[in-house]
């Protein structure tokens, strides 16, 4: 087993320090920026489907329904195509409406998820066609499914999903980005700089790594906090999501996730000097709505961490910490964004006595209801 772990502490602690490679794994052989080339080979068959289709249906369980999330805007944003994200377990009861002008995308590292599998059946038998994003080759999804096309993020033996989690939001990614440029929703020149900023992740990522010694320092800090509170917007609302998922998980710290303008619906009449507020605060179209969110916190001496994008001043003066990751193009933020996210809640577990990689009554895959 130490073999396996590559000199890693822990499984977790490795897949996360692996999603460089990962995501690179992931986009090799299919993205070509420079030659304008993006080739998706499960999807050639379905291409035409895929660019008719009605209605995306993207359904998935845990941090893939997290992926979900963020496939969503990016459907929308590239490909004009309306969305609906739904748990499995509850799509499965529900007698949804479906129809074959429905596009259905599951999500599923293992490949194994029960609810997973029978909302795909569900959906099959209304006729829809299904679309896998599996990281397990071979899986009973990528098998039930029409077509699809797996992550290539290589095994993720630690229960809560780090790596499997920026594969399919860069299969995602890419998935909508064709589809943008096939319908023509997205225009050539865009489509090219799109490309190739995609291609730079692995590199961004890699240096958002490196933000390792300072977020341990945060963690220290924070490690005998009761209660979380996550918040973002746009793409960074299912980051924020996924952020507090990893957090309850393993370090069984209570956590939860919000988008950050619905805080003053709730989630504000639980902040005070105790309650740790982790934003994500990148420099995008939501910016200054979400640096408004973080000036509410503060007034109410909320614990203020902060995951902004390098050289921002503005939240550096509000916040109590800042962790600075690379610019990139907003779409792709979830990317860079979620990296600290899961060093927090992995130095946090540690720090606690947790046993990171095996979770109590988690399991890596959930094969019964
Ligand atoms: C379990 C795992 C999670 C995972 C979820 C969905 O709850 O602990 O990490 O996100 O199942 O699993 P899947 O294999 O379908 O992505």
């Amino acid at each position: 087993e130490a073999i396996e772990k590559g000199g890693y502490e822990h499984f977790m602690l490795k897949e996360i320090n692996e999603q460089p490679r990962s995501i690179a794994d992931c986009m090799r052989g299919r993205l070509d920026a420079k030659n304008g080339r993006l080739v998706l080979g499960g999807l050639r068959d379905y291409l035409n489907k895929f660019q008719n289709a009605e209605r995306i249906i993207i359904t998935a369980c845990g941090t893939s329904w997290h992926a979900g999330l963020v496939a969503e805007y990016l459907f929308e944003e590239f490909a004009r195509i309306p969305v609906e994200v739904e748990y499995a377990s509850e799509f499965r009861y529900r007698n949804p409406v479906i129809s074959e002008k429905d596009f259905v995308i599951a999500i599923s590292q293992s490949g194994e998820t029960a609810d997973t599998l029978a909302a795909i059946e569900l959906a099959k038998s209304k006729g829809a066609t299904i679309f896998g994003v599996c990281n397990v080759v071979g899986s009973s999804i990528a098998r039930a499914t029409h077509a699809g096309s797996y992550t290539h993020a290589g095994p993720e033996i630690g229960v809560a999903s780090t790596k499997a989690f920026t594969a399919q939001i860069s299969v995602l990614a890419m998935m909508a980005l064709k589809l943008g440029y096939q319908r023509g929703t997205i225009s050539e020149a865009r489509y090219m700089h799109l490309l190739a900023e995609l291609e730079t992740i692995p590199s961004k990522v890699e240096r958002a790594l490196k933000l390792n010694d300072k977020i341990k320092e945060i963690a220290w800090e924070y490690k005998d906090s009761r209660n979380f509170l996550y918040l973002g917007r746009g793409y960074n609302f299912p980051v924020a999501l996924e952020g507090a998922l990893k957090l309850k998980e393993i370090s069984y710290i209570h956590a939860e996730g919000y988008p950050a303008a619905e805080m003053k619906h709730g989630p504000i009449a639980l902040i005070d000097q105790e309650m740790p507020v982790v934003f994500i605060a990148t420099k995008d179209s939501s910016y200054e709505k979400v640096v408004s969110n973080i000036q509410e916190v503060k007034a109410r001496k909320g614990r203020i961490i902060a995951v902004v994008t390098e050289g921002d001043t503005t939240v550096k003066h509000m916040a109590d910490h800042t962790i600075e990751i690379p610019e990139t193009e907003e779409a792709f933020v979830p990317l860079l964004s979620v990296i600290p996210l899961q060093q927090l809640s992995y130095h946090i577990a540690v720090m606690r006595g947790c046993n990171v990689d095996q979770p109590r009554n988690l399991a890596k895959s959930v094969t019964v209801e």
